[in-house]
């Protein structure tokens, strides 16, 4: 597998804090996975992502991007690579309609003004917010933004996306919307996914799973490996998946596999069992 992120060492304390938000993280990154990282507030998850799109500068050590190790010179040009869309939209609208928003990422990369509108189209069109393009993205409601803030994202194409708890103000039909599409992405243009959440559903498209406890990777594995920690999990900033909690439940009274299935394979074994 392709590395495209690779992370040494990496140690970083805010100026005014005492301990440091982020020790001694090292972490591999693969090219075209879906890396979900997890933990509790406050554990270092949003303080990792800036670091990694160079908003702030570690302390010490390295970060390598698409074989580049980051440094001063050339921060800006790995910048172009990375797509990332924070917890709070708000901070991140620079346009005053939606689509000049949009249009504003293109804007810098220099995109053609026709090939613009039409991109812009299609970025809105993919989150459905084309009805809103004319509206000030600060009229619309939380859920509004972060589909705007998701389509100024997907419009510039970057080669890894980042989401910090980007899906979290959006009803389950909406999140489910965007997250299939990020993986439609994923596959179709080699994107590598990292998404920062605490929703269990969420992990469960991913193909690895961080765990971030006190600035330090405290766990790196398999999803089903993760889940098997059961109601534990919670320490973590997870909660126990619904089939985990139900097998746990079911073991006092039938004979179950161990290990973690997921809510349709447990529902074939008890059709079986039945
Ligand atoms: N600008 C800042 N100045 C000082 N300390 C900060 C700053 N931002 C974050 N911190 C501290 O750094 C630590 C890690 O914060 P971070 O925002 O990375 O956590 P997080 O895992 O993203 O949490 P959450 O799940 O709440 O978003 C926390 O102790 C936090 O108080
Ligand atoms: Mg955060």
């Amino acid at each position: 597998m392709e590395k495209i992120i690779s992370i040494k060492n990496l140690n970083y304390t805010y100026p005014e804090s005492k301990s440091p938000a982020i020790k001694d993280v090292s972490l591999d990154i693969y090219k075209n996975e879906w890396l979900s990282i997890v933990g509790k507030n406050g554990s270092g998850k949003s303080t990792l992502t800036k670091l990694i799109d160079g908003l702030i500068e570690a302390d010490s050590g390295t970060i390598e991007i698409a074989g580049q190790v980051i440094n001063d010179n050339n921060i800006w040009e790995a910048r172009t690579k990375i797509g990332i869309i924070f917890q709070n939209p708000d901070h991140q609208f620079v346009g005053a309609t939606v689509e000049d928003d949009v249009a504003f990422g293109l804007e810098n990369q220099g995109v053609p003004r026709e090939k613009m509108v039409d991109e812009v189209d299609q970025a809105l069109s993919l989150v459905k917010m084309s009805d809103f393009k004319k509206r000030d993205p600060q009229s619309l409601s939380g859920g509004q933004k972060q589909r705007v803030a998701i389509a100024g994202v997907l419009a510039t194409k970057p080669q890894i996306i980042i989401m910090d708890e980007s899906t979290s103000m959006l009803d389950p039909d909406g999140r489910k919307t965007v997250l299939d599409l990020v993986e439609e992405l994923r596959r179709q243009q080699d994107l590598t996914i990292i998404s920062i959440t605490h929703d269990i559903e969420e992990t469960e498209l991913s193909q690895r799973i961080v765990v971030l406890s006190d600035g330090q990777i405290v766990k790196d594995d398999k999803p089903i490996n993760i889940y098997d920690i059961g109601p534990d999990l919670t320490k973590y900033g997870l909660e126990e998946p619904f089939s985990s909690e139900l097998m746990s439940t079911l073991r006092d009274s039938i004979k179950l596999p161990d290990g973690y299935l997921n809510e349709e394979e447990l529902m074939k074994l008890l059709w079986k069992l039945h």
